[in-house]
Parts: structure tokens; sequence; C-alpha cells
């Protein structure tokens, strides 16, 4: 039985297949039952503090939305400029207030290390919703999740990850998870924003299949899955860079129907450029539904780090 009660949720890396399988079987549960009730009172009396440093969509919402549809309550910001912070404070500061009011803090912030940082500090768990170029590991979670509901399995699937891959902190997550169950990898990226080995490394130290290419429609041949990203036009210090490396891969729908018509394509989103939309319409454009599925996994997670599943309490 795993037990994350009280646990802080930093990194892909933290995870066992035992925690990976039990969160997605959770991550279910609570899909089949918000489809029979709107909300559930699992969570009831319990405050989630959302404290995004930087801008979210889907992040903040989808966690702002689990923990309702939980029965619990939400405090936080999604601005700098409306806190103290804008004054001065430090963000332990900020985070050992919060920490006094909430029982589960989510933080996004530009900073590599920020949410370990907030952890460090906290009593109460901390999850990292993102921290600069460095990790998005709830993220990686539902991706998962969402590569399970769409293929039925996870094990020996061959997964083509594609764009930023220097900058792009779901990737840096996800990879950590993927481990777990043998996936093929094949990297598709620019010279330039070629995955950092340090984040590799420790995948081919263990023996898995990692190829590395600058050519999209070569990976999408041989992809179960084809998880496109942004290129993270906020990390570049020279623009001119950024110029020169956007729109390096799009996706169009005469690619994918010429080339593999029944690949998963995903895609943690904001998406720019990299699909074009008329990608959108194919049965096998997983990508809404993967922001939908956030809401689930991010259920499991603020229920178990709470405490709230187990033996007694609930499943
Ligand atoms: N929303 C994801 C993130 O915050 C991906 C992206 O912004 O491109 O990392
Ligand atoms: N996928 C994701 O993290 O989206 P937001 O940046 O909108 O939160």
């Amino acid at each position: 039985m795993i037990n994350l009660k009280g646990k802080d949720i930093l990194s892909g890396a933290q995870f066992s297949r035992e925690e990976l399988d039990r969160i997605m079987d959770l991550a279910g549960e609570f899909r089949a039952r918000l489809e029979r009730t709107p909300s559930l009172d699992l969570l009831n009396g319990y405050i989630l503090a959302t404290l995004f440093f930087e801008p979210s969509t889907r992040t903040r919402l989808s966690f702002e939305t689990a923990m309702q549809r939980l029965g619990g309550r939400v405090i936080g910001f999604s601005s700098v400029e409306s806190t103290s912070v804008a004054k001065g404070e430090s963000l332990a500061d900020t985070i050992r207030t919060v920490d006094q009011y909430a029982d589960v803090i989510a933080i996004r912030h530009p900073r590599i290390g920020a949410a370990r940082e907030a952890a460090e500090v906290a009593e109460h768990p901390v999850i990292n919703g993102g921290d600069g170029a460095g990790e998005h590991p709830t993220q990686a979670l539902l991706d998962l999740y969402t590569i399970r509901r769409e293929r039925g399995e996870i094990d020996g699937l061959t997964i083509a990850l594609s764009g930023d891959l220097k900058y792009g902190r779901t990737v840096h997550s996800g990879v950590q998870v993927y481990r777990h169950y043998r996936c093929r990898l094949i990297l598709v990226a620019p010279d330039a924003l070629r995955m950092p080995e340090e984040v590799i490394a420790p995948l081919r130290a263990q023996g898995l299949p990692v190829e590395e290419t600058t050519d999209l429609e070569a990976a999408l041949a041989q992809a179960d899955v084809l998880y496109m990203t942004r290129i993270q036009k906020e990390r570049f210090s020279d623009p001119a860079e950024y110029e020169r490396l956007k729109g390096s891969y799009i996706l169009t729908r005469e690619m994918v129907e010429r080339v593999n018509p029944r690949v998963t394509i995903m895609h943690p989103l904001p998406r720019v450029d990299e699909i074009a939309p008329d990608v959108d319409a194919l049965p096998n454009a997983a990508y809404f539904r993967q922001a939908r599925n956030g809401v689930y996994v991010r259920m499991a997670l603020l229920a178990l780090v709470l405490g709230r599943i187990g033996a007694g309490v609930w499943v």
C-alpha cells in the first residue's frame, strides 16, 4: 500500500511504479465518480493555496477545479504584482506565511528549484506546478494517465517527444515516469534544443532505449504516441535565437494522415503553431482530453497528500 500523506510532489523522479499505478487508478476512480455526481466531499474543510508566480491556464485552474470538486476550498494568487513579493518579500517568507493558512500548497515559479526551496520551509505538502525550465511533475502524471486511457496500456510503447526538449519542463518530468514502463523514447529536437545530458544519462544508465533525431517525420512513422511541445520563448536570453528556432516542427493533418494516421497526438498546451488547427478534428488528437485528465489526476494527488485515501477513509 503506498502512502503519500504529507509528501511533497517535486519531481517525476520521485515516484515508484507502484505509486504511479496507484495514482492512475485513483484518477480513473475519480473520473468515474464525477460521471455520476458533480462533486464529492472527501476534502471538505481543507484549503489549497495556489501560488502562481508565472502565467498558467490549465495547471492553476485544474488544481482549483480538482480541489473544489472534492469539496475543498482554494486561496491564492496568479500574479506577483498583487502580493507582497512586489514589496520585496522573499519566497521563503511568502511560503512560511501561506503555510499558516493552507493545508497544501501548489506553486509555479520561474526559477529552477523554487518548489524544492518552498518545500524546505513549508510544514504542509508542496506541489511543484512548474519550476522554470526544471520540472512539471503533475503534468507528467496526467500525460501518463492520458496515454493509458488513450492506448489502454503504457508498457513498451514508443513515445516520440518533439520540440523544445532543452527548456520544456513537462518532458523533463515525463521521461522520469516513462522509464518505469520501459517505453522506447525518440527525442526529436533541433540541435540547440536537445534534451540536457543530465536528464537523459540516468535513462541510458538504466539500459532504456533512447534515440535522438532531428527528423520529425521519421520519428512519427515509428511512434505510438507523439508528444509535441512549444518552443519556450520565455526561457531564451537571445530573442534572435528564439526567432531562428520557432516553427522548427509543425505537425499538419496531411503529415499525420500520410505517415502514421493512428498515432496518439498529445501536447501539454498552450500550443502556438506546433500543431496545425486542422489536426484538432482527428479522433486521435488527444490534447484537450489530456487537459481534462489534469483534473482527475490532481484530485488523486490532493487526496493522497492530504491522507484522505486509505484504510478506513476512502477506497
Ligand atoms: N504549460 C506547460 C508548462 O508550463 C507547457 C508550456 O508552457 O509550453 O510547462
Ligand atoms: N500544461 C500547462 O502547464 O498549462 P498551463 O501553463 O496553462 O498551466
